[in-house]
């Protein structure tokens, strides 16, 4: 039997390119996006879900159409991410508002859930930023950006305690890729969608401590 992976935010980037490294490798992928729609990609093995994380009651019909048509899933990837003050400095009530919507609220109302779908020794991942580390934070721009990926991380690390011995959990930093989660990374970012998709892929299959929070583009751990 094939194994179920869920990927938020599939219809473009990084979501995009791992829904098709997964299809790839056999998996089959529930992939989501605000329109539910996938022109460019058709798959007998891909099913495309609805899914706006800063609805409640998208999130709600999209858990009936999951449980309604799906036993168990061995991946949760929580990829949908936005960032609408990425490369701004001060923070901005309805952006800040939007950012922790999506990335922070809307993430983790998905995945409570979901949980229990999830089966023995399944993975939940988060895809976080390097920017959200605490650690490692020595600029000043980005403000909801950067506290929404803290968040995320917080929630990785909550989850880590609560499902010891059960799931496995990891907040991924995957890179700066070319997206177009801000216009400017289309020109500078250093990976493409797919060399990330792969990086991403390669943690995944690999041996991981639950709780870690991993660079996949330099494939070493990161300071939270
Ligand atoms: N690109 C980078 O360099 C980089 C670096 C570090 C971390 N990340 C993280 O990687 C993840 C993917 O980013 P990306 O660069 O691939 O961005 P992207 O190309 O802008 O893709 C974002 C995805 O999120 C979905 N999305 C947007 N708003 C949503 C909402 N309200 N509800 C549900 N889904 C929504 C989009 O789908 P629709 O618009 O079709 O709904 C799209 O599929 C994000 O979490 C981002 O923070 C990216």
């Amino acid at each position: 039997m094939k194994k179920i992976a869920l990927i938020t935010g599939a219809s473009k980037g990084i979501g995009f390119a791992l829904t098709e490294k997964l299809l790839n490798e056999n998996f089959f992928v529930i992939g989501t996006s605000r329109s539910g729609k996938f022109e460019n990609l058709e798959s007998e093995n891909f099913y495309p879900l609805k899914l706006d994380l800063s609805n409640t009651e998208s999130i709600k019909a999209a858990h009936k159409e999951i449980f309604s048509n799906f036993k168990h899933l061995d991946f949760l990837i929580n990829n949908a991410g936005i960032g609408p003050d990425l490369g701004t400095y001060i923070p901005e009530k309805e952006s800040f508002n939007q950012t922790f919507d999506v990335n922070v609220t809307g993430t983790v109302f998905f995945t409570e859930p979901l949980i229990e779908l999830i089966n023995e020794n399944g993975i939940i991942l988060n895809v976080s930023s390097k920017m959200g580390s605490l650690d490692v934070c020595e600029l000043t721009d980005s403000v909801a950006y950067r506290m929404s990926k803290s968040a995320l991380n917080m929630y990785t690390k909550i989850l880590t305690n609560r499902l010891k011995g059960k799931i496995k959990i990891a907040s991924i930093h995957p890179g700066w890729v070319k997206t177009t989660i801000i216009e400017s990374n289309l020109k500078n970012g250093r990976l493409t969608p797919e060399e990330s998709a792969d990086n991403i892929w390669e943690f995944l299959i690999n041996e991981f401590e639950s709780g870690t929070f991993w660079n996949s583009e330099t494939g070493t751990e990161l300071l939270w």
